[in-house]
């Protein structure tokens, strides 16, 4: 498919998923190289985007591990100035453990800057953003992304777990929207 509409907004072909494939495998040979000599590590994959990205990276990893899903749930607080994301979904004993947080798509990094704040409070030995796709023109923060398979321009993009209004996340192949001028 060269194109594709969801709701009101268009997309066209931008990265195939044999290009997805092949920069997933060299980011998993890094991972295994990095990763070999540690205890057992976790991945925690961040749904719903990552689903996909989890799937093909964890075929390629080689050493034995354990995964497992968290959540990251925004609504408007009450009282507090606007959103807070709380971290659903942490049920095993983070103390001690290298852990690789696995993300769709880094962009501003507010995402991430939630979530490790609440990891670090767990007392793992290490955390790590393995993420399929990095914005680095709008990302803002310090945290280091030591693991991106792909960078790719301020475009917004679906497919590969990515959704637009929830839409989009079972495509094979990531697509860029179609600028309409
Ligand atoms: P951040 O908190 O700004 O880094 O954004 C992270 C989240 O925004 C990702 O996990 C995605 O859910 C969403 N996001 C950012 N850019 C895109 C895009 O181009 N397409 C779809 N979702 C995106
Ligand atoms: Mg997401």
């Amino acid at each position: 498919m060269k194109r594709v509409t969801l709701k009101d907004k268009t997309f066209e072909l931008f990265i195939p998923y044999e290009t997805l494939q092949t920069a997933i495998k060299e980011l998993a040979n890094r991972i295994n190289n990095d990763y070999k000599d540690k205890q057992t590590p976790l991945f925690l994959g961040v749904l719903n985007g990552s689903f996909m990205f989890m799937s093909e990276l964890m075929k390629e990893i080689e050493f034995n591990c354990e995964m497992s899903f968290v959540k990251l749930a925004s609504y408007s607080g009450t009282t507090s100035l606007g959103r807070v994301s709380e971290l659903i979904g942490l049920a095993d004993n983070l103390q001690g453990r290298d852990i690789i947080v696995v993300e769709d798509i880094v962009d501003t990094g507010d995402s991430i800057e939630h979530l490790l704040r609440s990891l670090v409070g767990h007392e793992p030995a290490s955390v790590e953003i393995a993420t399929l796709l990095l914005k680095p023109d709008s990302y803002t923060k310090k945290i280091p992304v030591k693991y991106s398979a792909m960078s790719i321009p301020n475009d917004f993009i679906v497919g590969f777990g990515l959704d637009y209004n929830q839409l989009g996340r079972n495509l094979k192949n990531i697509y860029k929207i179609v600028d309409e001028k």
